[in-house]
């Protein structure tokens, strides 16, 4: 699969050991920065990621800040993005389950990258289950066009 990922400083060192560790899974990874963890703005990094996955560069998306909260926030600023704020493997397999999540955001300062790891395993691999949860992911798409 072909993952774009992208940090801010607070997530540089977690963005580092991802992207080995999603290569080391065979995944081709668009790593768009930052290079090193000089202090930066969180959005102008989940603005690439989520281009990349509206445009069909990248079949997902990985953001990691301090929280992956203001990843998330900004992620789904941009139309077609679904970005999930997750702290556990389970939530993962849910956010795309039900919400068929596109992007997920996770923390570089509160989650170890024993969990972070455990949690993108999970998002790449889990699909969407369809179903009941089709008609509300259409409703909130719909949101877009309000
Ligand atoms: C940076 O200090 C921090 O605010 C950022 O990484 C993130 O946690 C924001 O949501």
């Amino acid at each position: 699969m072909i993952i774009s990922i992208a940090s801010d400083h607070a997530g540089f060192e977690e963005k580092q050991l991802l992207v080995g560790y999603l290569r080391e899974q065979g995944h081709e990874v668009l790593d768009r920065g930052p290079a090193n963890d000089d202090r930066v703005d969180y959005p102008d990094f989940a603005v690439l990621v989520a281009k990349d996955v509206t445009s069909g560069a990248a079949e997902r998306g990985v953001l990691v800040c301090g929280t992956g909260i203001g990843m998330a926030v900004a992620a789904n600023k941009v139309d077609g993005i679904r970005a999930a704020n997750v702290t556990s493997p389970e939530f993962a397999a849910l956010a795309r389950e039900h919400n068929d999540a596109n992007i997920v955001t996770v923390s570089g300062r509160f989650v170890t990258d024993e969990v972070n790891r455990a949690i993108v395993k999970a998002f790449l691999e889990t699909d969407f289950g369809g179903g009941r949860h089709a008609g509300r992911v259409e409703k909130i798409m719909a949101l877009e066009k309000e």
